[in-house]
């Protein structure tokens, strides 16, 4: 009897071994940027037994995932999370030991994409405590968090390693592309659907903590619309954060002072608001701004990073607001290239305009592999065959052992989301014009008395 319950955990062991795979995933991402709003970029998980669907939105500043309880008071969200609806959520009553404006305690529990892969007991900062007063970014619904290789006190079980260890996944390796017209985040493989060109691997730079921005990676620096390099020195480092807005560069009059490197503005017509130093462009007719029946035409600015050799142009689109998304002075739109206002490295800050504008991969470190980033262009974006035809300057000394990536061969099918539970009305949200969410327990909740009189 022992022998063949033995057998059978072999069998099952041996069967989840044998197949590696992958997953694609959708990603919601806003169509477009706009001054002053945040903006996130979803993927959408199975978290607990039964499976509960949880939006996150990807943080790649950030090796955890984290999510928002479903009694937690102030935390924005769509997806909450309860552990207590989950057979396998394991609580071993240990505090994130965070601050007062944001805590909550480790958790763990199963986690996995449409069916095809899963793993158990993955470490989930679960947040109950959430001040409307926190300082930076209050994302919706948590965070996915899928970087490896940054320094960390206390060891947490991770997603991806984990879905690798257990031999579930084909690469220790993610592929992203941002951009509105096909977002997509592949996790095991990289897509040769999502992306044209050369993968140009460059490897991460050590992580220590401390660091303003995780795996930052060498940049040769920013070329202008004249073919020269803006002058921003030597050694460059960029950065990628996900959850910004813009790009951040040394000092921006370097390049946005020079239409040489910028291309040409509508008469010249570069604005500094003097009390925020917002930089802005002539983009929209306006009679009063620029004269009657004056037509000024929608700006396209240049500004392109070159990475191992490889110019990668960001879309005019992402460097230059649209006019409806900009706190602009009227007739103009913003530019979103700005000066850091952090110290040390990274030299370059890439925030949303540079992940909607290239295809990224990240190969997690593993043993001997140290951690890589690799660029693309996003297939079926506005580059042209020279851009794509590009060949890296160099490639990484580890190219064989670390990079020869298996490829996919069938696309797995990802089975559908749970249905929600609670209740089907749809009630909207305050501040959220045209937004209609469920809401869990409405039934329970007492009916308000206004005593009007009192
Ligand atoms: C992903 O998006 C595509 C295109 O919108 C859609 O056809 C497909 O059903 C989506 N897949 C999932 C798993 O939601
Ligand atoms: C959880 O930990 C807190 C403080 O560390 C303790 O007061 C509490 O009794 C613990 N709860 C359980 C259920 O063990
Ligand atoms: C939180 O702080 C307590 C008390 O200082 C400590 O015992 C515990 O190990 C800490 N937990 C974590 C996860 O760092
Ligand atoms: C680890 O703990 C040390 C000592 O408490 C602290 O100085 C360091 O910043 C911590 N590192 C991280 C990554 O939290
Ligand atoms: C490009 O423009 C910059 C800034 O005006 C100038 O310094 C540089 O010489 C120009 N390069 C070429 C090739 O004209
Ligand atoms: C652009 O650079 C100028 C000059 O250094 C500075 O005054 C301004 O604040 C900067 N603007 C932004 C948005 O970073
Ligand atoms: C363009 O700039 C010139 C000089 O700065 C100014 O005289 C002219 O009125 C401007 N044209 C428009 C349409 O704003
Ligand atoms: C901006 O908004 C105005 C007024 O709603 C609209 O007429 C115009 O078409 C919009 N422009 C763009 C570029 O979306
Ligand atoms: C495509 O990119 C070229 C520059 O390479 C630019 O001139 C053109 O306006 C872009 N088209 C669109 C639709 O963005």
């Amino acid at each position: 009897m022992i022998g063949i319950r033995l057998l059978l955990l072999v069998t099952a062991h041996l069967a989840q071994a044998a197949s590696p795979t992958w997953v694609s995933l959708n990603v919601s991402v806003p169509p477009m940027l706009i001054d002053g709003d945040d903006a996130f970029n979803y993927v959408d998980m199975f978290v607990g037994t039964p499976p509960q669907l949880l939006s996150l939105p990807i943080d790649m500043q950030s090796d955890l995932i984290s999510v928002y309880s479903n009694d937690c008071p102030f935390c924005p969200g769509t997806t909450l999370y309860d552990s207590r609806q989950s057979s396998s959520a394991k609580d071993p009553n240990k505090s994130l030991n965070g601050t007062a404006q944001l805590n909550g305690k480790w958790i763990s529990d199963s986690i996995g994409f449409g069916g095809v892969v899963q793993a158990e007991d993955i470490s989930i900062a679960m947040i109950n405590t959430l001040s409307t007063n926190l300082k930076g970014v209050r994302t919706i619904n948590g965070g996915f968090g899928f970087q490896d290789g940054l320094p960390r006190n206390n060891s947490i079980r991770k997603l991806i390693p984990e879905l690798y260890a257990t031999g579930q996944l084909l690469n220790p390796v993610v592929g992203m592309r941002l951009d509105p017209l096909n977002p997509k985040l592949t996790i095991g493989a990289l897509d040769p659907n999502d992306y044209d060109g050369e993968i140009n691997w460059v490897q991460l730079e050590p992580n220590n903590a401390g660091d303003n921005l995780y795996n930052q990676f060498k940049v040769d620096g920013i070329v202008g619309r004249n073919g020269t390099m803006v002058p921003y020195g030597d050694n460059l480092l960029g950065g990628i954060n996900s959850l910004f807005l813009g790009i951040a560069v040394p000092d921006n009059f370097t390049w946005s002072l020079e239409e040489d490197f910028t291309g040409p503005f509508y008469n010249h017509s570069l604005s500094i608001d003097a009390s925020s130093g917002r930089l802005s462009v002539g983009c929209s007719d306006n009679a009063i701004v620029w004269g009657p029946g004056v037509h000024v035409p929608t700006p396209y600015v240049d500004f392109t990073v070159q990475i191992n050799g490889v110019k990668y142009m960001m879309d005019s689109q992402e460097i230059v607001r649209s006019v409806n998304a900009s706190l602009a002075p009227k007739g103009f739109c913003s530019l979103v290239v700005r000066t850091s206002t952090v110290k040390g490295k990274p030299d370059f800050w890439f925030g949303l305009p540079f992940l909607r504008s290239i295809y990224i991969a990240y190969r997690l470190p593993t043993g001997e592999c140290p951690g890589y980033y690799g660029f693309a262009f996003p297939k079926g974006a506005n580059r042209t065959q020279e851009q794509i035809s590009q060949k890296p300057r160099s490639t990484p000394a580890q190219m064989s052992q670390c990079l020869n990536l298996a490829a996919p061969t069938s696309t797995p099918t990802l089975a559908p989301p749970p249905a929600p539970e609670g209740s089907s009305v749809l009630y909207s949200v305050y501040g959220q014009e045209g937004l209609q969410v469920p809401l869990k327990g409405v039934e329970f909740l007492k009916k308000g008395v206004w005593n009007v009189t009192a």
